[in-house]
C-alpha cells in the first residue's frame, strides 16, 4: 500500500514511476552509507572462523555487515545450515546473491538490505563479525540483550574492548576472537 501511494504520489508531483519504485526503500533498508568499508575476510579465515564457532547442523548463521556474501555461503555449503547476511550497500546485496546461486545455497542463504545497528537478528545462534573495534563495542549491549544465552560470536580481527574472549586463535597473522552469550550481561 506505501508503495502505491509513493508511486501514486510521485506521478502527481512528475518523477517517473521507474525512478520512484527505486527510491521506494524495503522496510528496515538504510539510507545511510557503511559504517566500514568493504575488506573480505580470506578464504582461509572463514573456514577457521566457523570452526571456531563450532558450527554445526540446525544453527542459524548472521553475518553482520556480509559484505559479498562468503561466510554465509560458505556456512550453508559446508555445513548445511541457514544463514543471513546484513548488509546496508544494494551492489554487495547483488554480489552476495549471484555468490549464493552459484554455490548452489540460494535456498539456504538471505541477504538482507540493511543497518546491522537496526536489523533483527535475534533468531542467530551464530553471530560473525568482521567490523572495526568501536562498531562491535556499539553493537556489543544489542548482541547481550537480543540474542539468547549461549550463542556464539566470533570476530575477525577486532575485539569487544573489556569483554574478554573465551578463546583467540590466530589464523595467517589474523586473530579471530570467540565468545558465547551469557545468561546475564557481563
Ligand atoms: C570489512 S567488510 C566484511 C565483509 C564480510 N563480513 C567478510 O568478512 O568478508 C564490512 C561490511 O560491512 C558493511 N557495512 C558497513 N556498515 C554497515 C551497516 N551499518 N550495516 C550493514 N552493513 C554494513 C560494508 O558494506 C561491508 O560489506
Amino acid at each position: 500500500m506505501r508503495a502505491l501511494t509513493w508511486v501514486l504520489t510521485a506521478f502527481l508531483v512528475g518523477i517517473p514511476p521507474a525512478l520512484a519504485q527505486t527510491a521506494q526503500r524495503a522496510p528496515g533498508a538504510a539510507p545511510r552509507t557503511p559504517d566500514v568499508i568493504y575488506v573480505p575476510t580470506p578464504p582461509e579465515v572463514v573456514e577457521e572462523m566457523l570452526k571456531l564457532a563450532g558450527v554445526k547442523k540446525g544453527d542459524v548463521l548472521y553475518d553482520l555487515g556480509s559484505g559479498d556474501g562468503r561466510i554465509a555461503v560458505a556456512a550453508a555449503r559446508k555445513y548445511g545450515i541457514r544463514a543471513v547476511g546484513i548488509n546496508i550497500d544494494p551492489e554487495r546485496i547483488r554480489e552476495a546473491n549471484e555468490n549464493a546461486k552459484k554455490a548452489g545455497v540460494a535456498d539456504l542463504v538471505k541477504f538482507r538490505n540493511e543497518d546491522l545497528f537496526t536489523a533483527n537478528f535475534r533468531e542467530a545462534t551464530v553471530v560473525t563479525l568482521y567490523l572495526l573495534p568501536e562498531l562491535n563495542v556499539k553493537l556489543r549491549p544489542r548482541l547481550w540483550s537480543e540474542l539468547k544465552p549461549g550463542t556464539r560470536v566470533v570476530s575477525h580481527q577486532f575485539d569487544m574492548a573489556e569483554w574478554q574472549p573465551q578463546k583467540q586463535i590466530e589464523v595467517n597473522g589474523r586473530t579471530i576472537y570467540f565468545w558465547t552469550i551469557p545468561a546475564r550481561k557481563p
